[in-house]
């Protein structure tokens, strides 16, 4: 009987010669603390961090606050709803997208903060978005054409900034696939 034996195709030099390797990289800034952004920026991670309050989490006790402003200059505010049937609740990311494209239909994102307040824990670096929140971030970059930038960090701390957000969500699934 054969024995099943293991290849690794990165050994396999006939393989090595059909196959292509493409790297996807993305660069982000990374920022000491709000106070080295620009003024704009740091203006927006100030209402994300603010907007942490009106979170409702008495499930994780994690406060997420988002802030948007939009192209045409309006600004839009979410944080995460939870609810005691778990899947129920909803990440801030998600509430702000679905605010912003209710009440102003047809305009898109320049840039999103967000930011946390874990009472459980330290609240000192950024953490991305979810993935699904990911998915929904690009299909708003992607529906209006214009890449969506993306402030990140804590209630203090070092600020990452990304310039979109398809970077975040290599290989995505989107609307021209369904064609
Ligand atoms: N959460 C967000 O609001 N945004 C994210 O990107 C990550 C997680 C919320 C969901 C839940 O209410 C709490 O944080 C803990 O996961």
């Amino acid at each position: 009987m054969e024995e099943n034996v293991q290849v690794d195709p990165l050994k396999v030099p006939e393989i090595i010669n059909i196959m292509k390797k493409e790297e996807i990289k993305f660069t982000i800034a990374v920022y000491d603390s709000a106070d080295e952004l620009p003024e704009d920026d740091a203006f927006l991670l100030s209402e994300a961090r603010s907007a942490t309050q009106f979170a409702y989490a008495p499930y994780s006790n994690f406060l997420v606050g988002a802030v948007a402003q939009l192209l045409n200059g309006e600004t839009v505010t979410g944080s995460n709803q939870e609810n005691a049937s778990y899947p129920a609740g909803i990440c801030a990311e998600r509430v702000l997208l679905s605010t912003a494209s209710s009440q102003f239909p047809g305009i898109g994102i320049k840039t999103i903060a967000i930011s946390y307040n874990n009472l459980k824990g330290k609240s000192d670096s950024p953490v991305s978005p979810c993935g699904i929140c990911r998915q929904s971030l690009v299909e708003f970059e992607q529906r209006f054409g214009h890449p969506v930038r993306i402030i990140l960090a804590g209630m203090q701390g070092k600020v990452q900034v990304i310039e979109n957000a398809v970077s975040l969500l290599p290989l995505t699934f989107g609307a021209s696939d369904l064609q």
